[in-house]
């Protein structure tokens, strides 16, 4: 039933492209279309579903197609198709699939040393974590794993300065969060979401925190006011809310109010960081430093979960030994591929080939007919289209796959485009013309 289903997709797909190839100029349609070929999933995929169907919690649920292989900006599925990767693992492969230079740094510490965890000093951790300190400009890194390790540990330290330098009566620090904001999955996390499907039926929730809306620097200032107030936890663009990109000054603006107020300014870069927008952080758009910084995802280019908080010594040195740790953060071998990870953006310059690509990629985007793509949004290789709700993100994602270009919706209506920042730009216009005549053919 599903691969009749997907035959006649494949079909109508064929289809729709010979008319859209026969209104273009032909010379540019060999150029950008030559490596389109319509997929076909078969049994092999269907196997590997039904297997994680029957076996895996059913927490996600998948586009129909299993990978098995990536390398830089594509990836293939079980079958041998081939396919442009526009998720990039939600922007944890910003250095593109399997960086040889990520791999290398990745399998030669793997052969010497994993992990020992704190309770001795590494020769890796120190070297790396003078590379990252001094690369942002800050004092001092926590090292952790997962994102929402990261936001958790930001939290934490916000209430330690609350009560050991603010000097909040205990217990009574408040943390405030953005309407729409996603850092994880965590209780804490969920704790300060506003999107039912992730808060609902997990509570109790967590106390001290409150919700602001996003990109309203006179609301978030009647919230600062509270001198229990002791952080503003909020992403520079909120990736999983849609890509929704606050006005210019709004960065500068939460600034200039948690400075005036004394409330330290956590700034979620787990997503936007790492030169997916365009800039090393996307503070940078704005020129701003945050108190707090928290990266992940790229941190590691993809190979392993490693994340980190970073800040001055007035926050950091607040917790003391044995206060918040965790076994794997500072491993060795995730000091060496986030080294790596991070040398492999600065010198092959990904931001500034995010922003160039980028502004290429949106001003194609904004030919389609208003129809069909309401709203175009973004910055760097963090974009977004709002789709016509008669079509569907789901329906359109299905399409793109079909035609050899991996994206998820994160809405019924909104499609995230992030490909690998090693993107090139033929390798682009190639993306934009499967993006363009699979909306137009829907
Ligand atoms: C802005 C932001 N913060 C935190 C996280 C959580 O990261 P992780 O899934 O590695 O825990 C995410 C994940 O998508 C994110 O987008």
């Amino acid at each position: 039933m599903y691969t009749r289903e997907i035959q006649a997709i494949i079909m109508l797909s064929r289809f729709s492209k010979s008319l859209a190839v026969a209104g273009k100029h032909a010379s540019q349609m060999t150029v950008r279309c030559a490596s389109v070929q319509p997929v076909k999933i078969g049994e092999k995929s269907e196997k590997i579903f039904a297997r994680e169907s029957k076996y895996g919690a059913h927490n996600y649920a998948p586009l129909g197609v299993a990978l098995n292989k990536g390398e830089g900006v594509y990836v293939w599925d079980v079958e041998g198709n081939k396919y442009f990767d526009f998720l990039s693992a939600y922007s944890a492969v910003n250095q593109g699939h399997c960086h040889p230079r990520i791999i290398k740094a990745l399998t030669d510490q793997a052969s010497k040393l994993t992990l020992t965890s704190r309770a001795f000093y590494n020769n890796l951790l120190g070297e790396y974590e003078e590379y990252i300190t001094k690369l942002f400009g800050y004092d001092k890194v926590l090292p952790m794993n997962t994102g929402v390790e990261g936001g958790e540990t930001a939290c934490k330290l916000a209430r330690k300065w609350a009560y050991k330098v603010k000097g909040i009566p205990k217990n009574q620090a408040i943390t405030i969060f953005a309407e729409g904001n996603f850092w994880g999955r965590t209780l804490g996390a969920v704790s300060s979401s506003t999107d039912p499907s992730a808060y609902e039926e997990y509570g109790p929730f967590m106390p001290g925190f409150d919700i602001v809306a996003y990109n309203d620097l006179n609301a978030l200032e009647e919230k600062v006011k509270n001198p229990n107030v002791c952080a503003f936890m909020v992403e520079p663009i909120q990736g999983e809310a849609g890509v929704v990109v606050p006005h210019e000054g709004y960065l500068k603006g939460v600034r200039d109010l948690c400075t005036k107020y004394n409330v330290l300014w956590i700034a979620d870069e787990v997503q936007t960081g790492l030169a997916r927008t365009g800039r090393r952080l996307a503070v940078d758009h704005e020129n701003v430093k945050p108190d707090l910084l928290i990266l992940g995802k790229a941190l590691s280019g993809g190979v392993l979960p490693v994340s980190a908080v970073l800040a001055n010594d007035e926050v950091m040195l607040t917790i003391q030994p044995g206060e918040h740790g965790s076994t794997y953060g500072g491993n060795p071998l995730a000091c060496m591929v986030a080294m790596e990870s991070l040398k492999v953006l600065e010198e092959e310059k990904l931001a500034e080939n995010a922003e160039r690509l980028g502004q290429i990629l949106r001003q194609e985007l904004n030919t389609l007919p208003k129809d069909r793509v309401k709203v175009v949004r973004g910055k760097g290789l963090l974009n977004a289209l709002v789709i016509d709700p008669e079509i569907g993100a789901g329906k359109v994602c299905k399409n793109l796959l079909m035609n050899g270009l991996l994206a998820k919706p994160t809405h019924d209506d909104i499609i995230r485009f992030a490909p690998p920042l090693v993107i090139n730009e033929n390798q682009l216009n190639e993306c934009i013309d499967i993006i363009k005549s699979t909306i137009n053919n829907m």
